[in-house]
């Protein structure tokens, strides 16, 4: 439904430095996928979301929707943003305060350059957004009398209303309070399966990422380094960074044997692992904080287990589970651990920790 293949768009050419934008960027969307881009701040995810609108000019490369080009850089296509047929919501709510919602809503609408609505048309469209997002009734208000959490859904409601195949959503959450953002999420979701319409997702935060998608692209500076599925990113992440930026994972650097099942760590030491991606032979360890158990003794059965002793220099109870830092002898190391309420460890307090080697990633550094 959606592809890219090879979008470019650099802001500063520098060769080897990072200078912004987004580099050769590919994807190939089937209909209806809710596709996410998850990246640090900078890493280009606004700059690709603005490429497929037509904010943004593209370097070099194809952007195609349905069959058809919107940008190929080779062909000389470009077609302007406003027969794109795209919807759009960005993270400022960006709606006309001396509007209503009326008028917010049935713009894209009234404006519209590939098609002529009749008046009719557009209230019974305007009608269905605002239903659809949880407004009705609320068209004849002005704006500035809705809350932020009512104005992105006005927002949102603006951008579907002209059925758009493709609606793009730059951080749309963001500006929400904790509680708001969670419910927002559940709508979104639903709202987008109900219309069948596919999505291009922007967010920093991981947990919406994995929450909501169906496919995440994980960025770093200006480079998709893994597209797949939220259970891939999480659980066979493609390298270092895609491992650390998904969860608060603990991170090791070693070195693999020959087999690829164990690794020798840089502050000594082995550990019996699997590995992902291609890695070797320098690679680095991921081990999830939920993933390690803790007891007071070398378990008895742990035979072919990862164990390593360490002392609890933190822990803070958090309800349902008890966040701890331990310290080991690894070079000084300190892991995360995600331990059971029920037997908690003090500070000072000497542990073992076992985890499986299945558990135990190597994945190549980045
Ligand atoms: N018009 C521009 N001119 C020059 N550099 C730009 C321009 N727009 C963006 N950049 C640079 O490109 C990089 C990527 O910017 P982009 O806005 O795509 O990041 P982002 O991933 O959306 O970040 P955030 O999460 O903070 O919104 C940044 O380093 C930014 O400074
Ligand atoms: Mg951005």
């Amino acid at each position: 439904m959606l592809k890219l293949e090879h979008l470019t768009k650099v802001y500063a050419a520098l060769p080897n430095e990072y200078a912004g934008g987004i580099r050769d960027a590919n994807i190939d969307l089937a209909p209806g996928t809710f596709f996410t881009l998850l990246g640090p701040s900078g890493c280009g995810k606004t700059t690709t979301l603005r490429c497929i609108a037509g904010l943004e000019t593209p370097d070099t490369g194809r952007i195609t929707v349905d069959g058809r080009p919107l940008f190929d850089s080779d062909r000389g296509i470009s077609v302007p943003l406003h027969r794109r047929n795209i919807g759009m919501v960005f993270q400022s709510y960006a709606i006309w305060p001396h509007m209503s919602v009326f008028e917010n809503v049935s713009f894209p609408m009234r404006v519209s350059k590939t098609q002529r609505y009749t008046s009719a048309e557009i209230s019974k469209a305007v009608d269905a957004a605002l239903e659809s997002v949880g407004l009705g009734g609320y068209a004849k208000r002005s704006a500035t009398q809705l809350s932020g959490g009512q104005q992105q859904r006005v927002a949102l409601a603006r951008a579907i209303v002209h059925r758009p195949k493709l609606l793009l959503l730059d951080e749309p959450l963001s500006n929400l309070d904790a509680a708001l953002r969670e419910d927002m999420r559940i709508e979104l979701k639903r709202l987008q399966r109900e219309l069948g319409v596919t999505a291009v997702y922007v967010t920093h935060d991981q947990s919406e990422a994995l929450a909501m998608s169906d496919t995440i692209a994980v960025i770093a500076k200006g480079r998709m380094m893994q597209v797949g599925s939220p259970r891939d990113i999480y659980f066979r992440p493609a390298n270092e960074f895609v491992a650390s930026f998904i969860g608060h994972t603990n991170i090791l650097r070693g070195r693999l044997d020959g087999a690829g099942n164990s690794v020798a760590l840089e502050g000594g030491g082995t550990l019996r692992c699997r590995t992902a991606g291609e890695a070797g032979p320098d690679v680095a360890i991921s081990i999830r904080p939920e993933d390690i158990a803790l007891q007071r003794a070398a378990p008895s059965n742990g035979d072919g287990m990862n164990i390593l002793p360490g002392v609890v220099t933190a822990a803070s109870f958090l309800g349902n589970v008890v966040h701890y830092e331990i310290k080991t002898g690894n070079a000084g190391s300190t892991f995360r651990v995600e331990g059971e309420p029920a037997t908690p460890f003090d500070t000072g307090a000497e542990v073992v920790m076992s985890f499986r080697p299945e558990d135990t990633l190597a994945v190549p550094r980045s």
